[in-house]
């Protein structure tokens, strides 16, 4: 049997769910995947870190949480007041980091992680701001401490995209991406597409508790740019800048715009493409790279784009999100799915795991 160590750090609505994850799955880990994962840290920003050598008990912790009690009551625990202090002094297998790092600066989350890579700990997370950050710094870090760095909760938390990506479609040369990746956004704009403008969209989001009080991340498209960065590292290994990405969001759209798009037979999106290109900034085609043309640069957008209803992104609606990946193989690959929620990204999370403890 497999014995994974596992640090966590952020303790909130994900990293709760992955602690009760493991517990529920418990027997089904060493079962099916011959796999007995322990809790040895816990960490938030107003408890610090907690840490017991033979393992936290789980039911504690989130009755702790639940009751608004300090962790420290947790019987038997060592205490850190300073979080990446503890995490350097205790270690384990695996980092899973789930705090609510930013997407400006990365933070906690970058710093978590370059800490548990340096010290040979793979890492799983579901922060989008160190990968969109420093992705590719953090993948080669990994790969310099042999361990794995693994974010599938990041794009389309809930749907396999990087994996299907990495391994899925391995062999393949990815030439273009293009993807629906904020399901607040699209629920905006499917109401819209109803009739209502964006102003009584973005209320029919709120009153669902779809949209952040502060909606601006999702509807300024800085939280899909994230993402776009994250795609641009995972899939085209490539490093791009927040600026880099051209950028739009959804704020200005017009309910005449939108009636004007329908009229026309297509539908108003928020779409992300990334493209390679080549030196004269064509696009890369199958046919122009068996004729030897090299893709120079990588166009990143993201934007409101009407599309044909012919297109498949064309059809997502609501909370949906969807990724379209063209590589040179001849067909296109959609794929649809849920982009958000404590489930999809705690079980992303779990997934990343379970890869790590099989490969080991
Ligand atoms: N929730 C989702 O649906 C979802 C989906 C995909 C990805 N994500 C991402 O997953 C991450 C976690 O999301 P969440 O919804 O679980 O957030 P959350 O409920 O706000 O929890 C964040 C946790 O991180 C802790 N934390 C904050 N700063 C810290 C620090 N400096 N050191 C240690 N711990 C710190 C917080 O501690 P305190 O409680 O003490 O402040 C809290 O326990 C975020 O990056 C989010 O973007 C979330």
């Amino acid at each position: 049997m497999k014995q994974l160590r596992l640090a966590l750090l952020g303790f909130g609505t994900v990293g709760q769910w992955l602690a009760e994850a493991l517990q529920t799955q418990h027997a089904w880990l060493q079962q099916e995947c011959g796999v007995v994962v322990t809790i040895i840290s816990v960490a938030t920003a107003h408890h610090g870190l907690i840490y017991q050598d033979d393992g936290l008990d789980i039911p504690t912790l989130l009755d702790l949480v639940a009751t608004r009690r300090h962790l420290t009551t947790h019987p038997k625990v060592t205490h850190w007041t300073n979080v990446l202090e503890g995490l350097q002094s205790t270690g384990g297998d695996v980092l899973a980091e789930a705090t609510g790092a930013t997407l400006r600066q990365g933070e906690p989350g970058l710093s978590y992680i370059r800490t548990a890579l340096t010290q040979g700990m793979h890492v799983v997370t579901s922060s989008k701001g160190p990968l969109a950050l420093a992705g590719l710094d953090l993948l080669a870090l990994a790969r310099v401490h042999g361990v794995q760095l693994r974010m599938e909760s990041t794009v389309m938390s809930g749907t396999p995209v990087l994996s299907t990506i990495r391994e899925g479609m391995a062999g393949t040369r990815i030439r273009a991406i293009r993807g629906i990746f904020n399901g607040t956004v699209n629920f905006i704009l499917s109401a819209m597409a109803m009739g209502y403008d964006y102003v009584e969209g973005l209320a029919q989001a709120h009153s669902q508790g779809y949209a952040e009080a502060d909606p601006t991340d999702d509807v300024e498209g800085d939280d899909t740019v994230a993402k776009t960065l994250i795609l641009a590292t995972a899939a085209f290994g490539r490093a791009l800048t927040p600026e880099q990405v051209v950028r739009s969001g959804i704020t200005l759209l017009t309910r005449e715009q939108m009636q004007q798009a329908l009229d026309e037979g297509k539908r108003i999106k928020h779409v992300t493409s990334l493209r390679l290109l080549s030196k004269d900034g064509t696009e890369i085609t199958r046919e122009t790279a068996d004729n030897g043309t090299i893709p120079t640069h990588l166009e990143a957008r993201v934007e409101p784009i009407a599309l044909p209803l012919s297109d498949p992104l064309a059809r997502i609606d609501g909370l949906l999100n969807a990724i379209a990946i063209q590589t040179d193989t001849p067909q296109e690959v959609t794929v649809i799915g849920p982009g958000a929620g404590r489930f999809q990204a705690g079980q992303e999370m779990l997934a990343d795991l379970i890869a790590i403890a099989k490969s080991r």
